[in-house]
Parts: structure tokens; C-alpha cells; sequence
């Protein structure tokens, strides 16, 4: 039996796809390299001494989506095959629905009709949009997305629920991601993106590599411990073993719905961020304060616990791991 992974030569479902393999599992890439390229498969072999089967396509491809599942004996999948820029998702909303909403649609059709029913949803804690609690449990409201993206995160999600409910031999989990960060130790994957990037920790990295001049740092005076905006940042490798955990639960139930956050519980500041990657690389983050960004809120952490009881998962490696394999990984591109 195999797992198909969508969007697994990306940056999250790569290290998903180290550990699986690492944990004897068979498994079924496809991905359309949208956001990856081919090198990363050869990446993932390298690292795990071992084979998988690959479909170079896009999952709104339905029709290649049934060959996939009539060709192999696929019995669960883990879908990370979306998009996940948030200012470019404001800018394409349509394009952003369509790949993640209708993606994640046809997925779950095919495998209906293929009698799959166990499903791994790569979501994230932007669905709690300014949380009401911190730090934040599962059962905190969600809503009050800022963006296409966000949403499209909240939608799947609520398909989700009602497919549950309309039959409730499904088993489904919903991974609710906080920021990772970092890349592999072998320094053979890990997070490079196209231009100038969104997220922080790629955005240091570009600077430590002095691709990027400086850092800005969006707005110092946030209610937080310096000013600066604080992010429960998580390994990515630690994250892509919450998959492992989270397959062993569907695995161990029959059926059920299940939501977790996957965090560390701690939060960092934009500031701590810049002098621990500073230090623990021993390289200059010019940097410099401008205007706060528009839909950021202060702070965002999770409360691990209900993941920690019911998956046994927790994040073991350290701040100073998240900085270290960053640049590990980014100085060598
Ligand atoms: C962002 C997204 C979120 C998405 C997540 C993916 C927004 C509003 N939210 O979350 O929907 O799920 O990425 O990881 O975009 N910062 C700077 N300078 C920079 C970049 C960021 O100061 O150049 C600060 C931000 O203000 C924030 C922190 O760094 O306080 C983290 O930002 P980022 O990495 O973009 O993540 P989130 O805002 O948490």
C-alpha cells in the first residue's frame, strides 16, 4: 500500500517525504514543480537511499488523478499541493481558489470513488485570524481570514467538516501549521523561494547571504516582549514528523476527524530571530524598522498540548536549529 503526496517535491512535503521513506513507507509523489523544481526528488533519494514513484502533473488534472489511483494500491494521502503566497494570493484571488479549493476538491472525489478515505491536510494557524486566546488551542474561533490564501485554508478545511459529517467512515486529519522554518541537516533541501520573499526566515537568509541588503522589520511597536511581532517558529523537520504521527493516528482509528496544532508553544520576536541567526552563523543581518504590515497581528503561538497527548508529537530541535540549517541549506545555492 502507498501514501500519495501531493505537491511533495515542495518545501514542506520534501521533508515530509524524508521521513516516510526514512520510516520504511511507500510512497507517491506527484507535483508540478510550479513551486520545486526536479532537483529536490533527486534530493530526497540522495538523503534516504531510497525510490518512490513520481507524476509530473497538477492535481486539477483529474483525469491523471484517476490513473494515479488505478495504476497503484494508494490507501491514504497527504495533501500539500497549494498555493501559499499570501500577497500574491490578494493579487489572484481566482488562481488561488481554483488550484487550492478545487484541488483539494477533485482530490477527495477521486479518492471517493476509489474508496480512499484517509486524508492529511497541510493547514495553517492563519485560519485563527487575530486569535482570540494566546497561546492558541484548537478550540479557539476560526474566521477573520486576511486573504485569499487564509481563506482558501478555512474553506478546505470546512469541506472537510461537512464531508465528515455526510459520512463519517472518513478519516481525516487537519495539521494546523505555525511558521516553519529551517531545512534539512544534509543541507540538500530546504525552503529557497522565487524572488523577494514573504516570510522572515528566508527573508534573513537572503541577507545573510548578501542577496538582500537588510531586513525590514515590519513596526517596533507591537504590545510584545521588544515591539517587534512574535511567531511560534517550528522545524521543518520537526513538522514534517508530525505527519508521520498524524498518518499513525488514522492508521490506529478506524475513523474520525481530527485537528492539531503543530508548534512549538514557544513565540519569538522578529528581533530575537535576527540575533540568534546573527550569532549561531556568525553573519551580519543588517536591519532597519519601517511601517507595521498591513493584516499582521503581534503575537501568534500555539498551545501543543492536545498534539503532544493524542499524537505524541513534539518539537525537539532548538531555535538555534531553525537559524543554523537555514543557512546551511541557503549558502550553498
Ligand atoms: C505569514 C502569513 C500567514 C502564513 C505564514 C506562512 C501574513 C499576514 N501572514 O505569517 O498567513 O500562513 O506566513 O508561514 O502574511 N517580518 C518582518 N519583515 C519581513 C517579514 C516578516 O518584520 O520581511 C515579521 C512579520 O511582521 C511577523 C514575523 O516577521 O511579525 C513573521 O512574519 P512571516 O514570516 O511573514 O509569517 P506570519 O506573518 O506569521
Amino acid at each position: 500500500m502507498s501514501i500519495l503526496i501531493t505537491g511533495g517535491a515542495g518545501y514542506i512535503g520534501s521533508h515530509t517525504c524524508v521521513e516516510l521513506l526514512n520510516a520504511g513507507k511507500d510512497l507517491v509523489i506527484l507535483d508540478d514543480f510550479s513551486n520545486s523544481n526536479k532537483e529536490v526528488l533527486d534530493n530526497i533519494k540522495k538523503i534516504t537511499n531510497k525510490d518512490f514513484k513520481f507524476y509530473e502533473m497538477n492535481y486539477l488534472d483529474k483525469d491523471k488523478l484517476e490513473k494515479i489511483f488505478e495504476e497503484n494500491k494508494i490507501d491514504s494521502v497527504i495533501n500539500f499541493a497549494g498555493f501559499k503566497a499570501v500577497g500574491e494570493s490578494t493579487e489572484k484571488p481566482i488562481e488561488y481558489y481554483i488550484n487550492n479549493v478545487s484541488g483539494a476538491l477533485n482530490l477527495l472525489d477521486v479518492m471517493k470513488k476509489h474508496n480512499v478515505k484517509k486524508f492529511v491536510f497541510s493547514s495553517s494557524a492563519t485560519v485563527y485570524g487575530n486569535p482570540e486566546i494566546i497561546p492558541i488551542t484548537e478550540d479557539c474561533k476560526v474566521g477573520g481570514t486576511t486573504n485569499p490564501y487564509g481563506t482558501s485554508k478555512l474553506f478546505i478545511e470546512k469541506i472537510l467538516e461537512d464531508l465528515y459529517a455526510s459520512d463519517n467512515t472518513w478519516d481525516i486529519a487537519i495539521l494546523r501549521y505555525f511558521n516553519p522554518v529551517g531545512a534539512h541537516e544534509s543541507g540538500l533541501i530546504g525552503e529557497n523561494p522565487k524572488g523577494i520573499p514573504n516570510n522572515l526566515m528566508p527573508f534573513i537568509a537572503k541577507v545573510a547571504t548578501k542577496e538582500l541588503k537588510e531586513l525590514s522589520i515590519f513596526g517596533d511597536d507591537y504590545d510584545t516582549k521588544d515591539g517587534t511581532g512574535v511567531r511560534d517558529y517550528i522545524h521543518v523537520v520537526d513538522l514534517a514528523k508530525g505527519h508521520l504521527l498524524a498518518l499513525d493516528k488514522l492508521d490506529k482509528e478506524k475513523s474520525g476527524l481530527y485537528i492539531y496544532n503543530l508548534g512549538t508553544g514557544h513565540g519569538y520576536s522578529v528581533l530575537e530571530m535576527v540575533k540568534t541567526y546573527s550569532q549561531v552563523n556568525g553573519v551580519d543581518i543588517p536591519y532597519k524598522i519601517v511601517n507595521r504590515r498591513p493584516g499582521d497581528i503581534a503575537q501568534c503561538y500555539s498551545n501543543p498540548d492536545k498534539a503532544n497527548k493524542e499524537l505524541g508529537f513534539k518539537a525537539t530541535k532548538s531555535l538555534e536549529d531553525m537559524c543554523r540549517d537555514s543557512y546551511n541549506f541557503i549558502k550553498n545555492k
